[in-house]
């Protein structure tokens, strides 16, 4: 009988401890007086993502349109709290103005949960970020763009002349879901890695495969994850990682390996590996045209000195370029993807964007006079820069951002309240939320490209426009990704009008998911020879 009596003081404490445990930052919110949804135990706010009841970016709106009038609200994600920012003078504050005390993403995300992608500037935090970040943005100059631009244009004609041969006895319909990574894994393979992986043209390419097995993450990662969040003290125990073996292999292989090779035989290619390899014995050399005002460009972002002390490179290992090389191309193909998915749906379903948009390339074409397009050409056509920078407002590939506090902050509100922020408390930054958000942007579900015409542009409120993210820890890529979109949508255009058919969705919906932005039905739109180029 004792013995019983002990199991079940055993059980009750453990349940005690437990919920404890689960439950121990319920009262986090409203001790700061932060408006915020309760929580349940262990699953928090994010019970209906779990039982794949929502995307996180409906979820996001949710509670977004019950909070919005207040600057910030909190929201569980499992039993994490996070801060929720809805007034872009906060945005800018927090990015750029007060950057010191918000210099990271999230600081968990380190050696416990993955020593090769702990070391990608993502993830990177305080000082190390500071110096990788200096190292690695002269990458993204636009004399390095200029580099990259032949070889994107290569890869941007070679998708539209597939699509011409496609398309000899009349119209094709091109499945977008399926059919831009491929255009967006070769020009990031081309330019980060130096080759192209052939994925426009062979079906069964085995870099596209490995794209796509990157972009799916598998219910074990979700599980490792899952357990990361909830139980760290076990994931750390069981030495879980989550990058994929083959993932790795592939990338050491075509970067180290790469890096290494060149050396010793002195090979030469305009590609980010050997800018890499420029950077990893010290001679990559800041330059003075990152921020290129003349050219239209209204979503890239500045680049912010980080004000790292020393740019020398002392300890940065092979595995720290090789995790930057697989950042650079794992970031890149499926945001840009998204992004071109989004900017066919859109002018499918807008005519008149859509001739104005032609109006403007065959303007361009004619001052061309039969030479290919250039950098500079791409870059001065005002027109086609509101429709992306639209597209990117409509559906932002990155939905949301985050920022985690490293230094005790007092957050001042318009109403005079000020909220305490600590050391290791997180900001999320619902990048979608705000751009569907009336006070900024009227009429939010139209797509207008006008929004952004120089009249119009001027009034946008800072901080409300973040397709890439904010302050000194803006997304790197802006500039590489905006003229990938923007040379195949030139080329496309030039060649074919994107029309609505049967298979396009008229509305779209996205899958129940914590991560992916995929839509229910997939975005395809016909591609209809213009009868110019006939
Ligand atoms: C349409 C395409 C893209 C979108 C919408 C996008 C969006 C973003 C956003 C929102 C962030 C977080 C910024 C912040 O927290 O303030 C980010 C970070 C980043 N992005 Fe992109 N991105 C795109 C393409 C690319 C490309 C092509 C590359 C690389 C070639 C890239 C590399 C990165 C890197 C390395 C970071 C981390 C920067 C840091 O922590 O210092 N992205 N991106």
């Amino acid at each position: 009988m004792d013995i019983y009596l002990i199991i079940i003081w055993v059980v009750i404490f453990l349940g005690y401890f437990i919920y404890k445990k689960a439950t121990k930052n319920a009262k986090f919110f409203e001790k700061q007086g932060v408006p915020f949804k309760k929580p349940l135990p262990f699953v928090g706010n994010s019970l209906r993502l779990l039982m794949k009841k929502e995307n996180m970016i409906e979820s996001l709106m949710d509670y977004y349109e019950k909070f919005k009038h207040s600057s910030v609200y909190g929201v569980f994600s499992m039993n994490v709290p996070f801060f929720v920012i809805t007034d872009p003078e906060l945005i800018k504050q927090i990015t750029i103005k007060d950057f010191d005390s918000f210099v990271n993403h999230d600081k968990s995300f380190n050696e416990d949960v993955d020593k090769f992608s702990s070391k990608m500037l993502f993830t990177l935090i305080d000082e190390k970020w500071k110096h990788m970040r200096s190292v690695l943005s002269p990458i993204f100059t636009s004399s390095k763009m200029k580099m990259m631009f032949g070889i994107l244009s290569e890869c941007a004609n070679e998708f539209v002349e597939h699509h011409e041969e496609k398309a000899k006895h009349g119209k094709v319909i091109v499945n977008c879901v399926e059919t831009y990574p491929r255009y967006t894994v070769d020009g990031i393979s081309t330019a980060v890695l130096g080759f192209k992986g052939d994925c426009i043209k062979n079906e069964d390419s085995k870099l596209y495969k490995l794209a796509m097995r990157m972009r799916k993450p598998t219910f074990l990662t979700n599980l490792k994850l899952m357990l990361f969040i909830v139980f760290r003290w076990l994931y750390i125990k069981l030495g879980l990682q989550l990058t994929l073996k083959e993932v790795y292999d592939f990338f050491y292989n075509a970067i180290i390996k790469v890096m290494n090779e060149r050396e010793e035989k002195g090979i030469f290619r305009p590609d980010v590996v050997q800018l890499l390899l420029q950077a990893r014995k010290g001679q990559l050399q800041k330059e003075s045209d990152v921020n290129e005002k003349e050219l239209s460009n209204f979503s890239a972002n500045i680049e912010y000195d980080t004000g790292a002390q020393n740019r020398k490179i002392t300890n940065w290992t092979d595995e720290h370029f090789m995790a930057q090389g697989f950042l650079f191309f794992a970031a890149g193909f499926d945001t840009t993807n998204i992004l071109l998915q989004i900017t066919s749906y859109c002018l499918a379903k807008n005519k008149e964007v859509q001739e104005e948009l032609i109006r403007e390339i065959d303007d361009v074409f004619e001052e061309l006079d039969g030479k290919p397009i250039t950098y500079e050409a791409l870059h001065k056509m005002k027109y086609l820069d509101m429709v992306i920078s639209e597209a990117l407002r409509f559906w932002p590939p990155a939905f949301a951002t985050t920022r985690q506090c490293n230094k005790d902050y007092d957050m001042k509100l318009k109403d005079g309240k000020v909220i305490k922020i600590k050391d290791g408390d997180l900001i999320l930054l619902p990048i979608y939320a705000i751009h569907h958000d009336e006070r900024f942007f009227p009429n939010p579900e139209k797509f207008d490209p006008l929004r952004f015409s120089d009249e119009n542009k001027e009034s946008i409120a800072l901080g409300s426009y973040i397709p890439f993210g904010s302050g000194p820890r803006v997304c790197i890529g802006s500039r590489f990704a905006l003229m990938e979109a923007k040379l195949l949508i030139f080329n496309v255009l030039s060649k074919f009008t994107m029309e609505v058919c049967d298979q396009t969705p008229e509305k779209l919906e996205l899958i129940p998911s914590m991560t992916e932005i995929t839509f229910k039905k997939a975005i395809c739109v016909e591609y209809r020879p213009r009868k110019k180029n006939n």
